[in-house]
Formats: structure tokens, sequence, C-alpha cells
């Protein structure tokens, strides 16, 4: 069996000079900086750095492979694959720095991670209208209302939604070019909004490149658990970037990027084919699930 430690191992008082020497060094190296905060950032970042280098004694051989593996990762990076951040995605930092800067407020919903599925400029549809365009999947009634922390209604909130087929893809990832499973809407005089969708199922994030290879080689699945994307926005208000998740899902708890919030998971009430639908829109013979997401916005810089 390779040996190999995880404890921190003793060293001596002179080796451990030597390396308090060259942090110290390093850190006044970044003292003329005019740009305070990030002469902070700066400081505390390789601060950590070395830090962890000492603490885990790391070797020259492990330290070349994470240098071979974050150039690969720019090696497979263009205008469509940001695998930066899918890698600060599956090691929870997305999620941590949208705890940072999104603090609770009073009943204000919580955010989750923006993933890199997101395009300007969707289609407008009208309130009920559908973002499926075409995408396969199970029709899902999605309806809602905006607020703000008062519980006063947002009208005219700029509701943007995205979302997977039911064979794990956004429209961004095929060739085509198509566009379908996105849309922009507004909600109405009453902070009401509603719009068909798909009803989520789970999908693995892109696994084939260097993210994929850590995933498996630490015995971790790529897959998210089924969710939709919503970015909301409103004048005075806090934009919001979340998900609504599928009570029920298996995947709740193992979600690869750590996306899952308890308060975003809804349920989704299956109708069996036939079953009539509240706009009286035709579905023929298929199921259809149904859903409801009541969003709450805190102030702007809160
Ligand atoms: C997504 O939900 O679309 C996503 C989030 C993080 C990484 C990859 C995909
Ligand atoms: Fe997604």
């Amino acid at each position: 069996m390779t040996e190999f430690s995880t404890a921190a191992q003793p060293i001596s008082p002179q080796q451990h000079d030597v390396e308090d020497t060259l942090v110290e060094t390093v850190l006044a190296s970044f003292g003329n900086a005019d740009d305070e905060r990030l002469k902070f950032l700066m400081r505390s970042l390789t601060g950590h750095l070395h830090a962890f280098i000492r603490e885990v004694r790391l070797t020259e051989d492990e330290w070349h492979t994470a240098i071979e593996f974050l150039t690969a990762a720019g090696e497979i990076t263009d205008e469509k694959r940001q695998e930066f951040i899918l890698l600060s995605d599956v090691l929870g930092a997305s999620a941590q720095c949208i705890a940072v800067n999104n603090q609770a407020y009073k009943g204000a919903t919580e955010a989750t991670v923006f993933g890199p599925f997101f395009v300007e400029n969707a289609p407008r549809i009208e309130l009920g209208g559908d973002i499926a365009g075409g995408a396969s999947g199970q029709p899902c009634l999605v309806e809602g209302t905006v607020t703000d922390t008062e519980g006063l209604p947002v009208p005219g909130a700029r509701i943007e939604v995205w979302e997977a087929d039911d064979q794990g893809y956004y429209d961004v990832q095929y060739a085509d070019g198509k566009v379908f499973g996105r849309a922009q809407l507004f909600s109405d005089a009453n902070g009401e909004f509603r719009f068909w969708g798909l009803t989520p199922t789970p999908y693995p994030i892109p696994h084939d490149g260097p993210v994929g290879m850590l995933l498996e080689a630490v015995g971790r699945s790529p897959v998210r658990a089924a969710h939709l994307h919503f970015m909301v926005s409103a004048e005075g208000l806090r934009t919001l970037v979340t998900h609504i998740f599928v009570r029920g899902d298996e995947l709740l708890d193992r979600d690869s990027v750590f996306g899952v919030k308890q308060s975003l998971v809804k349920e989704f009430i299956e109708h069996p084919p036939g079953t009539p639908t509240p706009d009286g829109r035709d579905l023929g013979n298929r199921a259809w699930s149904q859903t409801r997401f009541d969003i709450v916005l805190a102030p702007s810089g809160t």
C-alpha cells in the first residue's frame, strides 16, 4: 500500500523559520499595491495558500499535478464551456460566495448557484406562455407572485427562467443553435406570474473534462438535483438568482454543486393525462405537473 500522511509532520525549528520567512517575504511583496482591497485579497490568498502547502506538506509531484489540472481546465474552456466555473461549483466555492453576498433578509427568497447556461435576452413571452419552445419533456405549469419583504406586490418584475430538456441538455449544449427551455416574462399589476415550462429532471454537469475526472477520482457523481432556474430583477430590489427543486427528488441531498436549499424545494403536483388545465390548454393525451413559487425580493443594498 502507498504510504501517505494526512497528519501534520513534525518539522525542525530551523525549517519552520525558513518557511515563515518566505511567507513574510511574499506577503510584504504586495505592499506597494495602490489598491488596498487588492493588497488585502492577495495577502490573504497567498497566506492561505502557503498555510495549505505547509499543513499538508505538499509534494512537488502533487503541485505539478495541480498545475496540469488547471492547465487542462484552461485548455477546455472556450466561449461555451467554462471549466473554472464548474470547478468553483463542485468545490462549493460558488455556493459559499453566494451565501456571503446574499445574506438572509426578513423573508427574502434564498439565492443559489447561477450555473453556466444562462443566456441574455431570452425570448419574451406573455404571462401564461410556454418557455419550452418545443423541447422534450413533460409540461409543467408554474405560477407565483413577486413581492417585497413587506408583502407588497412587485409589478413589472423581470423573470428570466431557463432549464434543461428531459434528455438533460440545455439548448446551448446542442450544435443546432435552436433556442428552447428559456424565456423572460414580467409580473402583472398584482405581482403575479404564470408560465408553462417542463417538469425538471436531473442531469449531470458537463463531466467530460478535468472537473469530471476530479469528481470520479473522489467518488462523487456529477448529477444535479432536478431544478428550474430563475433570475428575478426589479427596480430598487436585490436581483435574485435562484432555482426551484422538486420535492421527493432523491438527489436533493447530493446535488453536485451544493445548490439545494430546503426553502427552494417545491411540491410538483402530477396530473394524469386528460386532466383539464386551469387555462384550458390542450395537452392532448399528456400528463402534466403544476407548481407554485412565491418570490420575495430583498431591498437593494441589503
Ligand atoms: C446548472 O444548473 O445549470 C449548472 C450549475 C452548475 C454547474 C453546471 C451546471
Ligand atoms: Fe441547471
